[in-house]
C-alpha cells in the first residue's frame, strides 16, 4: 500500500533523508529528476544510508563506503555483499509516497 513519506522539497539535492513508514526505516534520495527509496539500514553493518552521498544513481555508505544502486538496491562493492531493499515511489502534489507492506 502507498504511504505518505515526506514532502518532496524536504529531500536535499545531494543527499538523503530518513523516514519511518509503517515501522520501516527508509532512506529517500533525489538523483536528478528521480526520487529513490531504499532501506535506510546498510546490509554490511547497519549504518544509515540516508547519511551517504549520492552520485550517478548510487549511494555510498557513510561508514565503510559500500556503494548501492539506488534503482535496484544491488550492493555494487566491498564491503557490502547483500543488496538493500528498494521501495517504489510516486510524487503527487509535492508529496512523496512509498509503497510498503505489499504481499
Ligand atoms: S556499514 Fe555500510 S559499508 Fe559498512
Amino acid at each position: 500500500m502507498w504511504r505518505e513519506a515526506v514532502e518532496s522539497d524536504d529531500i536535499p539535492e545531494s543527499g538523503g533523508v530518513s523516514v519511518f513508514v509503517d515501522g520501516e526505516a527508509i532512506a529517500l534520495f533525489r538523483d536528478g529528476d528521480e526520487i529513490h527509496a531504499v532501506s535506510d539500514t546498510c546490509t554490511h553493518a547497519g549504518a544509515s544510508l540516508s547519511e551517504g552521498g549520492v552520485r550517478d544513481g548510487t549511494v555510498r555508505c557513510p561508514r565503510h563506503g559500500a556503494p548501492f544502486d539506488l534503482r535496484t538496491g544491488e550492493a555494487l562493492g566491498y564491503p557490502a555483499t547483500e543488496d538493500v531493499r528498494v521501495y517504489e515511489t510516486k510524487t503527487e502534489g509535492g508529496v512523496v509516497y512509498v509503497r510498503v507492506n505489499d504481499g
